[in-house]
């Protein structure tokens, strides 16, 4: 049985606080000396591999909707995009705060020659532009140019892939996890769609 209006309530504290803890943790880390030897390199590191998997987790409620037939994974959507959004604005803020030590002539010499940056950076604008529409208000005034502009996830998730792809110099375990991760995800999409299509053709 589903919980009551209380009982989701009360499970979405919990998912908040739980996705919160990477960055108690992190944080914690931080101030305690406990980030080994290059301690900013951890924390911007850390900040994105946890933008990337709650934007996994946030593309693969909608699947988990269309596999289980159950409507309560898309409660959590929003929460789960803005925790993207969140974690990618705190590893933005270390690369500019710590990694740039906020020089715009660093920022400048840096990122034009960095296509990597320069994906991160398009990556982070689509979920900025996410976050600021995530709102109900938002979602009634652009009727149904909001449902086009929020399909804007699934380029978020393939352009913070490249992001990951193209910094990586050796070792792309990692990233080919994640790829198969968001591709398999994408793949159910594909299949609702020609589905829906089919039924379209055969009325
Ligand atoms: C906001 C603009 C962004 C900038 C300027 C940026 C910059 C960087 C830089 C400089 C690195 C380290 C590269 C190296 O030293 O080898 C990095 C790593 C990374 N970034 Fe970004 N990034 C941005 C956005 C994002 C976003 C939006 C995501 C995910 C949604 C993301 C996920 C990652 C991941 C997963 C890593 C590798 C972490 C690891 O190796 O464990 N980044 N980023």
């Amino acid at each position: 049985m589903l919980p009551g209006k209380k009982g989701w309530a009360a499970i979405k504290v919990i998912v908040f606080l739980l996705s919160l803890l990477p960055f108690l943790l992190l944080t914690n880390d931080a101030f305690n000396d406990q980030l080994g030897a290059n301690p900013v390199e951890a924390l911007h590191f850390g900040f994105g591999d946890w933008a990337l998997r709650f934007l996994c987790i946030g593309l693969a409620l909608s699947p988990s909707k269309t596999i289980t037939g159950q409507n309560w994974p898309m409660r959590f959507r929003r929460m789960m995009g803005l925790y993207a959004f969140f974690y990618a604005s705190l590893h933005l803020l270390v690369f500019i705060v710590l990694d740039l030590s906020l020089s715009w002539e660093a920022f400048k010499d840096e990122v034009p020659k960095s296509p990597y940056i320069l994906m991160g950076l398009l990556t982070y604008s689509l979920l900025l532009s996410l976050a600021v529409t995530s709102t109900k208000r938002m979602q009634k005034r652009l009727g149904r140019s909001w449902i086009k502009l929020h399909k804007l996830v699934y380029v978020a998730g393939i352009t913070a892939l490249v992001h990951y792809f193209w910094l990586i110099k050796s070792d792309y375990t990692e990233p080919l996890i994640y790829a198969g991760v968001i591709a398999g995800l994408l793949a159910v999409r594909i299949v609702v769609y020609f589905r829906r299509a089919a039924k379209l053709f055969s009325l």
